[in-house]
């Protein structure tokens, strides 16, 4: 048959993305999908003066985005609507009014053109975004999945074969990074901030925890982090002469703590899967030294590590393309014309 395209929507967060992907062959061929064009609005700017994302202010600013977005995705890919063959979206986990954003203008989509729709779970595709990078991994592999409101080790024999490794008890990787990065004063997000801060500072300057390191748990503990920091933070003389350095020095501490844990609970999941291949994914994928660390440890190992694109680590249209074109090709999935403003913020 001809090719299939599939119109991604996400709008879970504080990110506007649609994308279009195009499986070449169509659901029954084998051809790996291709990501046609994309478009994002990022929320960041608007989100920064609060400290956070308000989940009002978002809602609003999908509902400007979408249109125009998809204009631009369109143009993008020199293709008109009628291009679109099946219309996924995200429909969970996240805000809930900004899920039904991305939700309603699916099913409004569908319901104008007569497509099927498909909903997408959000980590499902950071999970395969990987596959849009030219030198995508195999199955199977550990993934690693680290994002703002997720920290996850899992098996992935196939799509939707995922035997979840190992979980955070408490704070994500992401929200580690946030929450540090605003007792210092950094802005939000927090992530990319505390990590720009610690290239000035001396990673061993601080000595902090590193939870649930020990025997062979593969969870993840991060509130307990947040706590060191906020102690060593108060034993701080802001009028000190080397009250500057003393801050990047913390943040140097703090990113080089959850990354050691990071890295070992990877390396201890291909040890125990005794796979030879890893994925990581998600928003503090993009940090640049865990792509260091992990990738040295690995190397020494035999193990290839797989990092979607550096513009596809955080949110975007296009993972939700994809995960939506990747489940209708594995025949996991099937899309539907009940449009079922069913999210799940959850
Ligand atoms: O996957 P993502 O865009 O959104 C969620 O689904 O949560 O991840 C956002 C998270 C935030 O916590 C952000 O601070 C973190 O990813 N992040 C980083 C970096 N870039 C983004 N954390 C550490 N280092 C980075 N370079
Ligand atoms: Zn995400």
């Amino acid at each position: 048959s001809g090719p299939l395209r599939v119109l991604g929507i996400e709008s879970s967060c504080d990110e506007t993305g649609i994308a279009l992907v195009e499986l070449p062959e169509g659901v029954g061929g084998a051809a790996p999908p291709r990501l046609l064009a994309q478009a994002l609005h990022s929320q960041i700017d608007m989100h920064q003066a609060y400290g956070g994302v308000v989940p009002e202010l978002a809602s609003r600013d999908h509902i400007r985005r979408v249109v125009p977005l998809l204009r631009e995705t369109l143009s993008g890919a020199g293709l008109g609507l009628d291009a679109v063959d099946v219309v996924a979206y995200t429909q969970g986990p996240g805000l809930a009014g900004a899920l039904l954003v991305g939700t309603g203008m699916a099913c409004a989509l569908g319901m104008a053109l007569d497509r099927p729709v498909l909903g997408v779970h959000h980590l499902e595709g950071h999970l395969l975004s990987p596959f849009l990078s030219v030198d995508p991994p195999q199955f199977p592999f550990v993934a690693l999945l680290v994002s703002g409101g997720h920290t996850q080790l899992m098996r992935v024999d196939g799509v939707g074969h995922y035997t979840m490794l190992g979980e955070t008890i408490d704070d994500a990787a992401g929200e580690a990074f946030d929450k540090t990065a605003k007792m210092l004063g950094l802005g939000y997000p927090g992530g990319p901030a505390l990590a720009k801060l610690a290239e000035q500072g001396d990673d061993a300057a601080f000595k902090l925890p590193r939870p649930l390191m020990r025997g062979d748990l593969l969870d993840f503990s991060f509130a307990g982090l947040k706590t060191a920091v906020w102690t060593q933070l108060n034993k701080l003389d802001p009028a000190a002469e080397d009250a500057a350095q003393a801050r990047a020095d913390l943040a140097a501490s703090t990113q080089a703590a959850i990354v050691d844990v990071l890295v070992a609970k990877s390396l201890l999941a291909l040890k125990q899967t005794g796979l030879k291949r890893m994925v990581v994914a998600g928003g503090v994928g993009a940090n640049r030294r865990l792509r260091a660390q992990l990738d040295a440890q690995c190397r020494r190992r035999g193990v290839r590590v797989h990092y979607p694109e550096l513009h596809l680590c955080t949110d975007n249209g296009a993972m939700i393309a994809l995960a939506g074109a990747m489940r209708l090709q594995s025949g996991r999935a099937q899309a539907s014309r009940e449009y079922a403003f069913d999210v799940r913020p959850r």
